[in-house]
């Protein structure tokens, strides 16, 4: 046979799409992210994955021991994932001297109970302070110098103005990512990994060690200030106002960029921190200068640490954070530098390796925090939160209204096993995760948050307009169990005139867009999902369909209806 050159080229070309649609068809492809049309999923053994999650204590996950009987209570809890802390201190105790066996019996423990791991990586820092590096580290300021206070004084907080502290957090990490790519790179049992703890400055509103005095006065680096520009139509709404509110200037330094630093005559515990003004306060940016540039330097430091693991073994890595919040409105008092939404850009421009943006949630503000979260295509990863009734709730609309990825309530030590109403949830799920998983990023589904307070919201979904209400059962309706709230409902348009819903303590009321015409439900079904599977229960009309018009959701537990409406004028 002749072979020209094309013909060679070609037959190599084929040779290496054979063997690489062969390799995808066998090789399982490790834990990563995928677009679904504006959502991002966590695909896991070439599936989409919900992260049911909580988050254990601090300590829980350094002991083995400590961790045996817990196991059966997490898996009762019907998590299908554990946060758990690995620290530096931990697994490098002598410099250079690597130790697993903790983290090899997590991973152990984790798959005999098929329960996941996502890995906090314990480090530099943790809730702004430095107190997971190995004693080693702790030791030798010199080498592993600290950041200071204006009053001149070391912090207990690493300074991310000194590489050495930068690389030897690196190292032990990039050790870290080889060990889990050797001993779990085709089981996947670790689906991400969280860099750090909370970073950011806590005590002032930036370091003021004398090299981070000199970065502070250079001018802003000009490969920030081209992103910057670049991104300037999309720009978090908070960093653009503290821009257009100094000039927009596009050369400068920071306070000239951003307006002044912390003036030095505001104390930061100061009397001026009264209960009104607390309220006014929280969603200002107070010394957006020091912040901005703390959200440079951490995010620079962090990309390196999480760029050096994902070298070795590149699965999705995320940030968490400490949010601006009544009671700690102002950086230093919040770890300043962390990704708080004020400084999204400055993050995604230094961490680029850094994939998700995520909020430690614990505040009122769920539904506003989420959508700070979700702009500009940030996944949203909720690594802390509540457990509970409202725990619940919160993930239902996560999942539902914002493509969440996962939910985590912290502490999971004290609740598993106790805390039925989040087990009950995540139960209920695992069985529709299919389900809202293929509906994330397609506009065909929605979630609202209600409660006694926020009882009604309404807003069209499909061809419909939908009002949803908080609903406390009548007492002819067996209520079993009255709820202050907050309660999730949960939707989604499967045809022009079908939805799946699902909530709880939930009335629902359709209406044509068009004024002429009344909407009336066709057919109601309640039902569950058995492996992926819809089973269909009772048929539901009369009382449970009170003017046939209206859909009621249970007070005792989520549960689904799917229904038919049909138009009448
Ligand atoms: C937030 C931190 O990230 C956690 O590690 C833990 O300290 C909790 N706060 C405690 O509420």
């Amino acid at each position: 046979m002749k072979l020209n050159f094309h013909s060679l080229i070609a037959a190599c070309v084929g040779l290496v799409l054979t063997t690489t649609s062969a390799q995808s068809q066998t090789a399982p492809t490790i834990p990563h992210l995928e677009k679904q049309g504006t959502a991002t999923q966590l695909v896991v053994d070439g599936k989409p994955f919900l992260v049911l999650a909580a988050e254990l204590h601090n300590s829980s996950a350094s002991s083995l021991e400590y961790m045996k009987p817990l196991w059966p209570k997490l898996v009762a809890s019907h998590l299908n994932t554990v946060l758990a802390t690995v620290s530096w201190e931990l697994i490098e105790p002598q410099e250079g001297k690597f130790d697993f066996r903790l983290v090899d019996g997590l991973l152990q423990e984790a798959r005999a109970n098929d329960l996941h791991l996502v890995i906090l990586w314990f480090a530099s820092w943790k809730n702004g302070k430095s107190n997971y590096q190995p004693l080693w580290v702790k030791t030798d300021q010199t080498r592993f110098p600290l950041a200071c206070s204006s009053d001149g004084k070391s912090m207990p907080i690493m300074t991310t103005l000194s590489d050495a502290n930068r690389d030897a957090d690196a190292r032990a990490f990039a050790a870290l990512m080889r060990h889990l790519r050797e001993v779990d790179g085709k089981q996947h049992t670790v689906l991400m990994i969280q860099v750090e703890n909370e970073v950011g400055t806590l005590g002032d509103s930036r370091d003021r060690n004398p090299a981070a005095n000199e970065a502070f006065a250079k001018p802003v680096p000009k490969d920030l200030m081209d992103y910057l520009v670049q991104h300037k139509n999309t720009l978090a709404p908070e960093l653009l106002k503290a821009w257009a509110t100094n000039g927009f200037k596009t050369a400068g330094t920071w306070e000239e960029m951003f307006g002044p630093g912390k003036p030095a005559s505001v104390e930061l515990y100061g009397p001026d921190l009264t209960d009104d003004k607390k309220d006014i306060y929280w969603r200002q940016l107070n010394w957006a200068s020091d912040e901005f540039f703390m959200a440079w330097r951490y995010s620079m430091y962090v990309n390196k640490v999480a760029a050096a693991g994902k070298a070795e073994y590149d699965i999705p890595m995320y940030v968490n954070t400490w949010l601006q919040q009544q009671g700690c409105p102002r950086p230093g008092e919040y770890p300043s530098g962390g990704p708080t939404p004020q400084v999204h850009d400055i993050w995604r421009f230094g961490a680029p390796a850094i994939d998700i943006l995520s909020p430690d949630l614990y505040i009122d503000q769920f539904a506003e925090t989420c959508a700070r979260y979700t702009r500009n295509g940030n996944p949203l990863f909720i690594p802390e939160s509540q457990a509970g009734l409202r725990g619940a709730a919160n993930a239902i609309y996560a999942f539902g209204a914002c493509n969440a990825i996962g939910y985590s309530p912290f502490g999971v030590d004290r609740f598993a096993g106790s805390d039925l109403e989040l087990a009950r949830a995540y139960d209920f799920l695992s069985s529709v995760s299919p389900l809202i998983l293929a509906n994330q990023g397609k506009g065909t589904m929605t979630a609202v948050l209600l409660d006694p307070t926020n009882a009604t919201q309404t807003f069209q979904l499909g061809n419909y307009k939908i009002e949803a209400k908080f609903w406390t059962p009548p007492p002819w309706a067996h209520a079993t169990n009255t709820i202050p709230g907050p309660i999730a409902g949960l939707f989604i348009s499967t045809g022009p005139d079908d939805y799946i819903i699902m909530g709880r303590n939930l009335a629902v009321n359709f209406s044509s867009t068009n004024e002429a015409e009344n909407v009336g439900i066709g057919t109601d079904e309640e039902g569950v999902y058995e492996n992926g599977r819809w089973v269909p229960g009772r048929r539901l009309n009369g009382d449970e369909v009170p003017e046939w018009k209206a859909l009621h959701f249970r007070d005792d537990k989520y549960s689904i209806q799917h229904v038919k409406v049909y138009r009448y004028r």
